[in-house]
């Protein structure tokens, strides 16, 4: 897997902010490319801060951002070289929206990199599709719910075709049906290869779907580990105010192994069980 992205030694303070404290504190972290990572920590742990230092939004007080080898130092072309490769959708989408109607907002980004008319059609075409919003397609965006904003946020971040996309909390405001909608795509994301790294509150969520786990706490990345490491971590769970998925914890309490991820490959897991035991004199 090659190296996409990488923080070393990266320090970060808010101007305004408590001086002594840095909202991100020497953080050394690399991504590649098709890795599924979730990014835990409770509020104010630092994961907005290091996803806006990723992309490019903020730079490092101390420290350097390398993207694909390259150091990326404050110049508008490596700036936007970064950009360019490292997609991220806000926490917040009234920070990204800015549009006339849905399908303009999601062609602006298309459009700067200067590509085609029929290759920005294509683009917006599919990012609509994959969003789920052909209904709102000529909608004003300022006009929108709070989750069909989050979703038209999402579409375009995917018209960029990053190669590595960080969603803020992309979750947060959408209702179950898009949820799930969100999750196809994340996973239809990453069976194309696509980088994908998914800051959440929902352990859960991360149990199903990360390969890896980052967490921060007060600034600090405290864990880089498999997800099976970090759930079995009692004292960093409490540290980092967070508990242990549901399916962790109901297979770990039937000894079921290997762990599974999903509801059903527990289903599964637990009816094979129940023969195995059946089968026993
Ligand atoms: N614009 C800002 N100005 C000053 N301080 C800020 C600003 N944005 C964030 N901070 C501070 O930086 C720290 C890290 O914030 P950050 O937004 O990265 O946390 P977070 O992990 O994303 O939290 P949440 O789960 O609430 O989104 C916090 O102490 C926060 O108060
Ligand atoms: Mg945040």
């Amino acid at each position: 897997m090659g190296e996409l992205l990488c923080l070393e030694h990266v320090s970060f303070s808010y101007e305004g902010g408590v001086e002594e404290r840095s909202a991100l504190e020497d953080c050394s972290v690399s991504i590649c490319s098709g890795e599924r990572i979730a990014v835990l920590g409770g509020n104010g742990a630092g994961k907005s801060t290091f996803f806006l230092l990723a992309n490019g939004v903020l730079c490092p007080k101390r420290g350097t951002v390398f993207f694909r080898g390259e150091a990326v130092g404050r110049k508008k072309q490596e700036l936007n070289r970064l950009r360019r490769g490292v997609g991220l959708v806000f926490q917040n989408p009234d920070v990204q929206i800015l549009g006339g109607t849905v399908e303009e907002e999601i062609s602006f980004g298309p459009m700067n990199l200067g590509l085609s008319r029929k290759e920005v059609r294509r683009r917006v075409d599919g990012a609509v599709e994959q969003m789920n919003l052909e209904s709102l397609r000529r909608r004003a965006p300022q006009y929108l719910s709070g989750g069909e904003k989050k979703r038209v946020s999402i579409a375009d971040a995917l018209a960029m075709e990053p190669e590595l996309l960080l969603l803020d909390e992309p979750a947060a405001s959408l209702d179950p049906e898009n949820c799930r909608l969100l999750e196809r795509t994340l996973e239809t994301l990453g069976e194309r290869g696509l980088a994908l790294a998914v800051s959440t509150h929902d352990v859960n969520f991360a149990w199903r779907w990360a390969q890896r786990i980052l967490a921060f706490h007060d600034g600090r990345l405290v864990a880089d580990r498999t997800p099976e490491e970090f759930f079995s971590d009692a004292g960093l769970l409490n540290v980092c105010h967070l508990e242990q998925p549901l399916l962790f914890r109901m297979a770990r309490a039937m000894k079921i192994c290997p762990l599974p991820r999903t509801a059903e490959a527990f289903e599964r897991a637990v009816a094979e069980k129940g023969e195995k035991e059946g089968e026993q004199p």
